[in-house]
């Protein structure tokens, strides 16, 4: 059975320097949690700056592509902390935007390295630190496009799509053993990432709030709200589910 309070659990989030982790991050750590705060940009004054508003929030360098930089992180977690109770494997980039068959090799293995083995390198330790501790949730992000396709995006778009398969294999694997594993799809949200693309392709932003019902783009705090409730005791039931947080984009 999951407890109710976050007080003196442990949270890791990936990619927390800014954007969606950020907020993920910050939302672990005013729920109660204490939060590692992990990024390739060691997120020193991101996790000071929680402290300082009375949180438990540290900060740990590590490229989520670099196998045993993921083993030590979550050997050091456990070292520091006991435990590993949630986790949000978020860190990720994107592929220059171009035609599928323009995408270099590098780019290619370069986006896969992080979107996907980052992922895949990430959930390994923590599921085996949760073996030992009888438990745990864990949530990938993939995205609006882990469903879609998006045009320019080839090698983005299928790492997001194989997060999702897994995210539901691996849900499978460890169900019984009280670990959950969900992903949350984001749709377009105003972080550094949609930023970029917006400032290379100007007519981007009115083109995509045009398509999306909801009207705009969403918030990072709304991702964060959408990865605690799937951090929680209120979705024990929910497993091996992919969340579109979207303002209805992917179903338009
Ligand atoms: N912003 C969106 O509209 C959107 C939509 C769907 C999905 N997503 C996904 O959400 C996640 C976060 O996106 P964001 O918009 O906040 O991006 P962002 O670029 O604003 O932040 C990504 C963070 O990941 C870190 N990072 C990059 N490579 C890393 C590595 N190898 N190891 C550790 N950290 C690394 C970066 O330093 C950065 O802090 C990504 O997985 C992204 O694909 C974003």
């Amino acid at each position: 059975m999951e407890t109710t309070s976050a007080s003196g659990k442990v949270a890791l989030v990936t990619g927390s320097a800014m954007g969606i982790g950020l907020a993920c991050a910050e939302a672990f750590a005013k729920a109660g949690y204490i939060t590692v705060l992990a990024d390739i940009k060691e997120p020193v004054e991101q996790a000071t700056k929680l402290a300082a508003e009375g949180c438990k929030a540290v900060a740990y360098r590590c490229d989520v592509s670099d196998t045993q930089e993921v083993r030590k992180m979550i050997d050091w977690i456990v070292s520091a902390y006991g435990r590993l109770d949630a986790a949000l494997n978020n860190a990720g980039i994107q592929t220059p935007q171009r035609p599928m068959a323009e995408i270099t090799d590098d780019e290619f293995d370069r986006t896969v390295a992080v979107d996907l083995k980052g992922v895949w390198n990430c959930m390994r330790y923590e599921i085996l630190q949760m073996l030992k501790q009888g438990g745990g949730a864990i949530v990938n992000t993939s995205s609006q496009g882990g469903v879609t396709g998006f045009p320019g995006q080839a090698a983005y778009i299928a790492c997001k799509h194989a997060v999702i398969g897994l995210t539901r294999t691996a849900a499978i694997d460890y169900a019984a053993k009280g670990i959950r594993i969900n992903a949350v799809c984001p749709g377009v949200i105003r972080t550094p990432m949609a930023e970029d693309l917006m400032r290379r392709n100007p007519a981007l932003e009115k083109e995509l709030v045009r398509d999306i019902p909801a009207g705009r783009l969403g918030r990072p705090e709304e991702i964060a709200d959408a990865v605690l409730w799937l951090c929680s005791p209120q979705a024990s039931f929910v497993d091996g589910h992919a969340l579109l947080v979207d303002g209805a984009f992917s179903i338009h």
